[in-house]
């Protein structure tokens, strides 16, 4: 049996998706079991086992793990993440888990300047304490936050930033799903760590400027400072002061670290990874 924390998330929903395309069972958690089934298309709804757990309620946690083998952890960002994880983590040894898939970031470093990739370092490292097969996933930006943007878009046709021309790795999260889908049934796969991209790196000028294109209409970037994107994240864009701080270190590291495109996903999956230009057009109605 194969377990799914974070299973009503984006990472986490599209990885139960792709192993019930392959045929494969798993057992969901979810802290609300009624809303992530509701959210099922009926052919993973078939393969898919939904059970109660809450990361911060280890408990709760005991049930989930009984008789399963295989664990994919991923988990919300948030102040108490390194803890939730931690505790799915030791449940699922204690329960008798072989393999742990875990959804970690890049920069995943002790001194990294992304305060949550330093999180994402320190679950890694309990992970390998643990004596457990371990897989570490690191994807890139999801395409599928580009969302966030779309108002701002649909409104004043404006994307604020602070990266400068610097290029970001954007990767479409079911990509994500499909690659841990192989991981978890193929076991010749496991035990190892895998950056994922997209088959393209886009500065904010060429994001804007594709976004234009399919929308026939201009879309601006307006390059901030990190204190005044910040200052915008948490005031117009709403945002929780750790959010925004978040996406300003994000976007720090991609002017610091340049980002280019690499062959992990295509080596695992045996096919091109999904285009952002095909995501973009997908939900431009967002976009209007
Ligand atoms: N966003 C990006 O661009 C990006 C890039 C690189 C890496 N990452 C990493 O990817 C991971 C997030 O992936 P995602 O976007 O798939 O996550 P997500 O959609 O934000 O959330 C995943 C799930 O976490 C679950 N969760 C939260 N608190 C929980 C708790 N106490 N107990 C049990 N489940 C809990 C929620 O499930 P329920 O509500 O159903 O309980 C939620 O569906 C993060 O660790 C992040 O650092 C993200």
């Amino acid at each position: 049996m194969i377990v799914i924390m974070g299973a009503g998330g984006a990472t986490g929903g599209a990885t139960l998706r792709s192993l019930a395309a392959l045929g494969a069972t798993s057992r969901a958690l979810s802290r609300d079991p009624a809303r992530l089934t509701a959210g099922l298309d009926d052919r993973t709804l078939a393969r898919t086992e939904t059970l109660a757990a809450d990361a911060a309620d280890p408990d709760s946690l005991r049930a989930a793990f009984r008789g399963a083998h295989q664990l994919f952890l991923t988990m919300a960002n948030g102040p108490h993440q390194v803890r939730h994880e931690l505790n799915a983590i030791d449940a699922a040894v204690a329960g008798g888990v072989q393999h742990i898939v875990k959804v970690s970031a890049p920069a995943a470093e002790a001194d990294s300047p992304v305060a949550v990739s330093r999180g994402h370092h320190l679950i890694e490292e309990h992970l390998r304490s643990c004596g457990v097969r371990t897989t570490i996933l690191r994807p890139y930006a999801f395409m599928q936050k580009l969302l966030l943007l779309a108002p701002g878009i649909a409104a004043a046709g404006v994307v604020h930033g602070a990266m400068g021309g610097a290029r970001c790795n954007y990767v479409d999260a079911r990509d994500i799903g499909d690659v841990a889908a192989e991981v978890l049934t193929r076991p010749e796969l496991g035990g190892d760590t895998y950056p994922l991209t997209g088959g393209r790196a886009y500065s904010h000028p060429e994001l804007t400027a594709l976004l234009g294109e399919l929308l026939g209409r201009p879309v601006r970037y307006l390059d901030l400072t990190p204190a005044e994107l910040h200052t915008h994240l948490t005031g117009r864009a709403g945002m929780p002061d750790w959010l925004a701080a978040h996406v300003v270190e994000i976007q720090q590291l991609a002017v610091v670290r340049e980002e280019s495109p690499d062959d992990t996903f295509t080596r695992l999956v045996g096919r091109a990874p999904r285009t952002l230009e095909a995501f973009l057009g997908e939900h431009l109605h967002r976009f209007r």
